[in-house]
């Protein structure tokens, strides 16, 4: 069952750069694309040119393409101030978050633990702008997203954030590459240009030899590595990670934690919910919830998943 956020299935599965998918009726797979928002990506990174065979190298090599390789600029790309989320079901009222204040600054790496029910997927939800707090206030790269309308929320969604999913959700019948050019698609990057991104996107997470793989011919691993891809390919000002590696094996998963460990180290924000300690540990700060606030929060020292086999 594909899940958005952890739990609960929303009909709209955000993928950044201005697409979301809409679940397949039947709870099968999603098969459709809407447009909910068609927006350009930020100035300056929309489009850069003709590509040619040395550019596409570099973009591979990410020190051209900004989505491969951000610079850090020692912001925050999300600020908390006692954000609380209140659900009320008849008479009872959970605290899902309980005035949590949170900074994640640019170029960090954080996975967020917690045991069921601590408010994990609603803190994901908040993050994502798939839902509002309730009360408190919320900065996403500076823009205040606590109290915007749905209509905006999508379209900050999808400039903003690239998700990725326990379950992938790539498009099926649906070549590798296509998956991955479909967000630039929606933000109206020419056939040329994003064909190129695409590309260089497959061949950052090192599926260069498989642009052409229909999903169902690639292995789960390779199938998280085209949706990173994706994610990547229209530099957003994070990567949204919820249970990433939740359906890979143990091998899969040190490739998966690595790529991300890979694209941090090139400056990308990753955030992920997880709730393996073995996934966490590649996190360079790891954060606990329990009951709705941050009990735990602190640095690792060292990344002791780099480098290490399971
Ligand atoms: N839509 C909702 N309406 C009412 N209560 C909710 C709703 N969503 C979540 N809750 C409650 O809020 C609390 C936090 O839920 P949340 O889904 O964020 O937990 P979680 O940490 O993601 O758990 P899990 O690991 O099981 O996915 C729980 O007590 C849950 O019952
Ligand atoms: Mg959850």
């Amino acid at each position: 069952m594909v899940s958005a956020a952890g739990g609960r299935t929303p009909a709209l599965l955000p993928c950044g750069g201005g697409f979301d998918l809409v679940k397949g009726s039947g709870g099968g797979p999603p098969d459709l694309l809407s447009v909910t928002t068609q927006v350009a990506l930020p100035p300056g990174r929309v489009d850069f040119g003709p590509v040619t065979p040395t550019a596409l190298r570099r973009l591979s090599n990410g020190d051209v393409f900004p989505g491969f390789s951000r610079s850090h600029d020692g912001g925050k790309v999300i600020e908390l101030e006692a954000v609380s989320k209140l659900y009320r079901t008849g008479p009872i009222k959970v605290h899902a978050l309980s005035a949590v204040d949170l900074t994640i600054d640019e170029g960090d790496l954080v996975a967020i633990m917690g045991p069921s029910g601590s408010g994990k997927s609603t803190m994901m939800n908040i993050l994502g702008c798939l839902d509002v707090p309730t009360s408190g206030k919320y900065m996403l790269n500076g823009i205040d997203v606590s109290r915007v309308k749905e209509n905006r929320l999508a379209e900050i969604r999808n400039q903003q954030i690239g998700f990725v999913f326990q379950s992938f959700n790539l498009i099926a019948r649906t070549s590798a590459v296509r998956n991955v050019e479909l967000p630039l698609v929606y933000a109206g990057v020419s056939q040329r240009n994003r064909r190129a991104r695409a590309r260089a996107a497959l061949e950052r997470v090192g599926l260069g030899d498989r642009q052409n793989h229909m999903p169902n011919e690639l292995s789960g691993g390779q199938q998280q590595r085209v949706a990173i891809a994706r994610a990547l390919v229209t530099d957003p000002a994070m990567i949204l990670a919820d249970e990433p590696t939740g359906n890979l094996d143990s091998a899969s998963t040190v490739e998966i934690m690595r790529l991300l460990v890979e694209l941090n180290e090139t400056g990308r924000t990753v955030v992920l919910i997880t709730h393996e300690a073995e996934v966490a540990a590649f996190a360079k700060r790891v954060i606990d919830l329990r009951d709705g606030k941050i009990v735990r929060d602190v640095r690792n020292g060292v990344r002791s998943g780099v480098g290490s086999e399971r």
